[in-house]
């Protein structure tokens, strides 16, 4: 059995979508969130799961959380670890300690607009599409191999958050996909890219 860990820092959509579709072969050993008061944790723990509230204000420093983030995610023996909209940097330690064994979903086609504000960034850009990708975690932030890129179209009357709520909903899908890729075995890194072995086709709206 794989054990997943999901960090999480507020409503968690993307923790539920993985919850509602964990793969055979693995089980959602805990949820944890750098915010005590993230919606997402109450609805973890309602349905039974660990939860592990860490609040990063309460660390001196960046490395003092990451060594405390680390010791409560190897609490569970992870195989894999998910960010989830978790929106804290990383420290190169923690990134390393988890390499290629953690994932991340971004609301952006990556490499396009790492970083934060990405819808009003594509909107004010002129973009046609938009979407979110989900990759590997390296050191630098919003960087690592690309494992599934979903796309959205940008409407001339879209804002930022209707933008975001069309790309939600690519990633509610798109991510779970990524997980059970993962947990089958299918994702191979090469040369810093991902080869995806023995994948059926992307789901039918990606
Ligand atoms: C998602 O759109 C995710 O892609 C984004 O935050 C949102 C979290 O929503 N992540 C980042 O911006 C990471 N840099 P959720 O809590 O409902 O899953």
């Amino acid at each position: 059995m794989k054990n997943i860990v999901i960090l999480i820092s507020g409503r968690g959509s993307n923790m539920q979508a993985i919850v509602e579709a964990t793969p055979p072969g693995a089980r959602i050993a805990a949820v944890i969130s750098n915010r005590p008061d993230a919606a997402g944790l109450a609805w973890a723990a309602a349905r039974g799961i660990a939860t592990v509230a860490l609040d990063h204000k309460a660390y001196p420093s960046r490395e003092a959380f990451d060594a405390a983030l680390a010791e409560a995610v190897d609490g569970f023996t992870p195989d894999l670890v998910v960010l989830a909209g978790f929106m804290r940097i990383l420290t190169a330690g923690f990134t390393r300690r988890y390499e290629g064994r953690m994932l991340n979903i971004h609301p952006s086609l990556l490499p396009a607009f790492t970083g934060l504000h990405t819808h009003a960034r594509a909107i004010e850009a002129g973009c046609k599409v938009a979407g979110c990708t989900v990759h590997f975690v390296t050191a630098e932030l919003d960087h690592g191999p690309i494992v599934a890129q979903g796309v959205v179209p940008v409407h001339d009357a879209d804002t930022p958050d209707t933008l975001a709520a069309r790309v939600l909903q690519v990633e509610h899908q798109l991510y779970p996909a990524a997980v059970r890729w993962f947990v089958e075995g299918s994702l191979v890194i090469e040369d810093g890219r991902v080869r995806h072995r023995g994948v059926a086709a992307l789901p039918a709206a990606l």
